[in-house]
This record gives C-alpha cells, sequence and structure tokens, in this order.
C-alpha cells in the first residue's frame, strides 16, 4: 500500500467538530444570549465540572480547586507565582519539553535548572534529581511528558524532606493516573492547556490551575487576576489570564466526552503496539508499572528519524518530532549549559517521531501506519 486509506492528519479537530456540531451551536447561543463573556457563570460552571472531573480520578477523591486561565503557559506561571517564585529561585525541569515549562519560571526572574529524563518514559528521572536541587530551589516542575505521569513518588521522596513544592506540568495528560494519583493532584499545583490539539481542548487558547490545596487557589486565582484581593485592589503584582466564556462554555460540552476519547487513544496505541511489535528497529512507547497513559502522542524512537519521517511524509503520513531542540541548548536558557550535559535528552530529541494519534483514528489508519513505518525504518538509504 502506498496511498493512505484516506487522508490522514495528526489530529482531526474536523471529525470532532461535526460529530459535536449541533452542541455546540447551542452552547455558543447560550453564551450569546447571556452575553456574560469574561468570568461568569460558564467559567464557573466549567471550572466545577473539571474538578469534579479530575477529583473522581483519584483515590483519595480530593476536593480539587481549579482556577481556568488563559493558556497552559499562563498556568504554569501563575502556580509558580503562588508558590511565590522570584528572581534569584531556581526551578528544576526537564529540558526534554515544550519551551512553556521553562518559559514561565524565566518570566517571573528565576532560572530553570534542567533535570535530564529517564529515556523508557522520557520523563524527569527522579534518580537524577538530587544532583539539581540547590539552596535556592523554590519548585520542582515534572512534566507528565506524551500523557504518561512522571514517577511522582519518586520525585516527591526527593523533594518532600527538603520542603520543595512540585507543580505538575500536566498539560499533555488530562485523565493519566498513576498508582491511583491522578495528574494534577500528586503534588504542590498542575497545570493543564486547552490548546486545541490538547487531549481537551478549547477552540482557542485556555489552560487551568489545580490544587487541593485552598490557600494556594486563592493565591493562584488572585495571581491571575491582577493580584487582587478585590475589585479595584490589588496588594500584589499579578497578571491579566482568563479564560473566556466562549471557551468555557465549549469545553463544558467536550469535557464529558473526555473519557470516550481517551478510551480511543489507548486503543488506537495498543493497535499500534500489536502492529509495530515485531520491528525491531522501532522502539514504541513504554507503559510505566502502575501508569494509565492517555496518550497525547504516539511516539516512537527509530534510526535516521529525519529520513523516516520524509518518507512517510511521501507516503501520505504526517508525522511531528516533540521536541527537536532540548531546551538547555536553546540561546535563551542556554547560559551555563553545554552539548552534552543532559544525554538522554538530547538522545531523545535526536530520535522520536510521534505519530498521528486522536480519538477518531480507525483500524485501517493504524495498520496502514504502522505497516508503513515498518516498511520505511526497515529500507536502507540507498534504496
Ligand atoms: C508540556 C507543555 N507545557 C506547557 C504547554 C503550554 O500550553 P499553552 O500552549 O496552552 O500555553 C504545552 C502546550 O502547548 C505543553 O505541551
Amino acid at each position: 500500500m502506498q496511498t493512505p486509506p484516506r487522508p490522514l492528519q495528526m489530529v482531526d479537530l474536523r471529525a470532532e467538530v461535526a460529530a459535536l456540531r449541533p452542541e455546540l451551536d447551542a452552547a455558543l447561543a447560550d453564551v450569546l444570549d447571556a452575553t456574560a463573556f469574561v468570568r461568569g457563570p460558564f467559567v464557573r460552571q466549567f471550572e466545577a465540572d473539571l474538578a469534579a472531573y479530575l477529583s473522581a480520578l483519584d483515590a483519595l477523591a480530593p476536593e480539587v480547586h481549579v482556577v481556568s486561565c488563559a493558556n497552559g503557559t499562563d498556568a504554569i506561571q501563575i502556580a509558580l507565582m503562588a508558590l511565590g517564585v522570584g528572581p534569584g529561585d531556581e526551578v528544576v525541569c526537564p529540558a526534554f519539553t515544550f519551551v512553556a515549562t521553562a518559559e514561565a519560571a524565566a518570566l517571573l526572574g528565576a532560572t530553570p535548572v534542567f533535570c535530564d529524563i529517564d529515556p523508557a518514559s522520557y520523563n524527569l528521572d527522579p534518580a537524577r534529581l538530587a544532583e539539581a536541587i540547590t539552596e535556592r530551589t523554590k519548585a520542582v516542575v515534572p512534566v507528565h511528558l506524551f500523557g504518561q505521569m512522571a514517577d511522582m513518588a519518586g520525585i516527591r521522596a526527593v523533594c518532600e524532606p527538603r520542603g520543595i513544592p512540585i507543580v505538575e506540568d500536566a498539560a499533555q495528560a488530562i485523565g493519566a493516573t498513576r498508582d491511583g494519583e491522578a495528574a494534577c493532584l500528586s503534588g504542590a499545583m498542575g497545570t493543564l492547556s486547552f490548546y486545541p490539539s490538547k487531549n481537551l481542548g478549547a477552540y482557542g487558547d485556555g489552560g487551568a490551575v489545580v490544587t487541593t490545596d485552598a490557600d494556594l487557589a486563592e493565591r493562584a486565582r488572585r495571581a491571575a487576576n491582577h493580584g487582587a484581593a478585590r475589585k479595584y485592589y490589588h496588594p500584589e503584582v499579578g497578571v491579566n489570564s482568563r479564560l473566556d466564556a466562549m471557551q468555557a462554555a465549549i469545553l463544558g460540552v467536550k469535557l464529558p466526552y473526555l473519557p470516550g476519547w481517551t478510551t480511543a487513544r489507548r486503543l488506537a496505541a495498543s493497535l499500534y503496539d500489536d502492529h509495530l511489535r515485531d520491528a525491531a528497529d522501532i522502539v514504541r512507547p513504554v507503559r510505566q508499572p502502575g501508569a494509565r497513559h492517555v496518550f497525547h502522542q504516539y511516539t516512537v524512537r527509530v534510526p535516521e528519524r529525519d529520513r523516516v519521517a520524509g518518507a512517510l511524509r511521501e507516503r501520505g503520513i504526517p508525522t511531528m518530532v516533540y521536541y527537536p531542540e532540548p531546551i538547555h541548548n536553546m540561546t535563551a536558557y542556554a547560559e551555563g549549559w553545554a552539548e552534552g550535559d543532559l544525554p538522554e535528552t538530547e538522545r531523545a530529541c535526536a530520535e522520536v517521531l510521534s505519530l498521528p494519534m486522536h480519538p477518531h483514528l480507525s483500524p485501517t489508519d493504524v495498520a496502514y501506519i504502522a505497516e508503513t513505518l515498518t516498511e520505511v525504518v526497515g529500507t536502507p538509504i540507498a534504496a
């Protein structure tokens, strides 16, 4: 087979919108009728619904506070603001992630300090975390990359005795759990992105800070609202970061579908696994013990990654490289770092390839992609 059974995409928002169109139209009409576009009942309702969804995922079913905001980058910044991170502080995070994880700390005048990853999970390696911590470390921000939770028990074992709070960057991992703990609820605070391609995406930007600590929630809410204690009283410097009512209404329509979509992603991932089982040169995603992976991405490692991506493109298969450049090698973040400092991060950047992954992927799509990938990886350069 040299052409796909139908056009393939990394993410299929067209299919999603088509399936939800009547509900979306009704929800948007409600917002227009109410003319409550910023803050207000739609935003409050979504925050409550999301809190209930997250709480139900966690074995302890804790009380969850959700502070919505403008995007997932702001969410990290606001969480760090709530924890009092500022100039002179250090924030430990991986360098194999979207730049926002480090950027949020840098924007507050803190220094991101990078910790290498575990090559099997791509997540921050707890065994290397202690080396990255100094007396200036004010927070640790693990990322639950590609939809699988980092080893939070291992990370907590390093952070808790030192009194260092953890902010989970769960932008890619809504709905993920590990050993009965839900993403966003297993550190001091968690952050989410509702960028359209995320597992729960708005049709614009959106984000949220999540915590089980009422005091931190209050501080986050103030930080996101110009540092306001009440209207027009601003004892602290804050930011203006709001989820708007249109996006909240859209997210409210989509949230009930998230469990089904997650199941569909996990099923597609299992099918990929089955098809790729005997392909010796293709490293499939590794499930960590006790982890429920929500497959924001299905990411493999392959030799000659860029040639493989090009050959797949010619056969109608889009792929993406998340992420080609480690953050510690980026000009803005490179001071004090050299190539070779984070070997597993750098190796991952050179080898990873993400395949199409979304809830509307059919078994035929997965079979075509996996079979073509196997064939292309097995084809020597000269062919
Ligand atoms: C791991 C990670 N952190 C943070 C973000 C930032 O989210 P946003 O694009 O909503 O600002 C993203 C997504 O883009 C992400 O994937």
